[in-house]
C-alpha cells in the first residue's frame, strides 16, 4: 500500500476532449471463451480507425502475456485480471480514445466495479454481451480448450467447471450464432453513433 502520494491535477476531461475533438468511451465485451469477442472487438476497432476514431483494444490473451502475466484463472486472479483492466481502460477513455475491451469477465461484480469506476470518472461505459450458446462455443473451440477443459486437463474453465454470469441489461446484446462479425460490429458502430460518442 503506498502512502504519501498526492494527486496531481490533471487537465479536464471536457478541456481534453475539446482539443482532441474526440469522445472517450469503454466498450466492455464479455461472454464465453470462442464466443467471438476478440474477432468483434478487432472488426470494430478498423471500423473506428477507418473513420479516423482513435481506438484501442485490450484483449484477454494478449493482455496475459505482459502487464497480467502473473495471473491466472482462479477467481481471485480473474477479479484482478478485471480490476486491472478496468483501471486501464478508464484511463483510455479519459483520454479521449475509445478502449474496446475483451475479457470473459465472467462475474456480474467485477463488470459492475468496471462500470461504477468509470462512472465515477463521468466516463462513459457500454456493456456488450457476445452471447452464444455453450454448445456452439465448444463446436468452435478454435484454441481446442473446450476439449481439454472437458478432459480434464484445464481446471476452472468458463462455462465448464467455471461460472459464468450472464448480464443482465447490458447495453447491447449481440447473438453470435444469428449474427456476423460485420453485422455484431456494425451494431455497436451504430450505437455509439445514435449516443453520439462517435
Ligand atoms: S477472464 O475470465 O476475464 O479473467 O479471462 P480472460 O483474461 O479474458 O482470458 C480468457 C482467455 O484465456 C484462455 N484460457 C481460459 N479461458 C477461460 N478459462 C480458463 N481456465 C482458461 N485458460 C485459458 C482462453 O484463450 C481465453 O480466451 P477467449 O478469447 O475468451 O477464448
Amino acid at each position: 500500500m503506498a502512502t504519501n502520494i498526492t494527486w496531481h491535477p490533471n487537465l479536464t476531461y471536457t478541456e481534453r476532449s475539446d482539443l482532441r475533438k474526440q469522445s472517450g468511451a469503454t466498450i466492455w465485451l464479455t461472454g464465453l471463451s470462442a464466443s467471438g469477442k476478440s474477432t468483434i472487438a478487432c472488426a470494430l476497432e478498423q471500423l473506428l480507425l477507418k473513420v479516423g476514431v482513435a481506438a484501442y483494444r485490450l484483449d484477454g490473451d494478449n493482455i496475459r502475456f505482459g502487464l497480467n502475466k502473473d495471473l491466472g484463472f482462479s477467481e481471485k486472479d480473474r477479479n484482478e485480471n478485471i480490476r486491472r483492466i478496468s483501471e486501464v481502460s478508464k484511463l483510455f477513455a479519459d483520454s479521449c480514445t475509445i478502449s474496446i475491451t475483451s475479457f470473459i469477465s465472467p462475474y456480474r461484480v467485477d463488470r459492475d466495479n468496471a462500470r461504477a469506476l468509470h462512472r465515477d470518472g463521468h466516463l462513459k461505459f457500454i456493456e456488450v454481451f457476445v452471447d452464444v450458446p455453450l454448445d456452439v462455443a465448444e463446436q468452435r473451440d478454435p484454441k481446442g480448450l473446450y476439449k481439454k477443459a472437458r478432459e480434464g486437463v484445464i481446471k476452472e474453465f468458463t462455462g465448464i467447471s467455471a461460472p459464468y454470469e450472464a448480464p443482465e441489461s447490458p447495453e447491447i446484446h449481440l447473438n453470435t450464432d444469428k449474427q456476423s462479425v460485420e453485422e455484431c460490429a456494425q451494431q455497436i458502430f451504430i450505437y455509439l453513433k445514435k449516443a453520439s460518442i462517435i
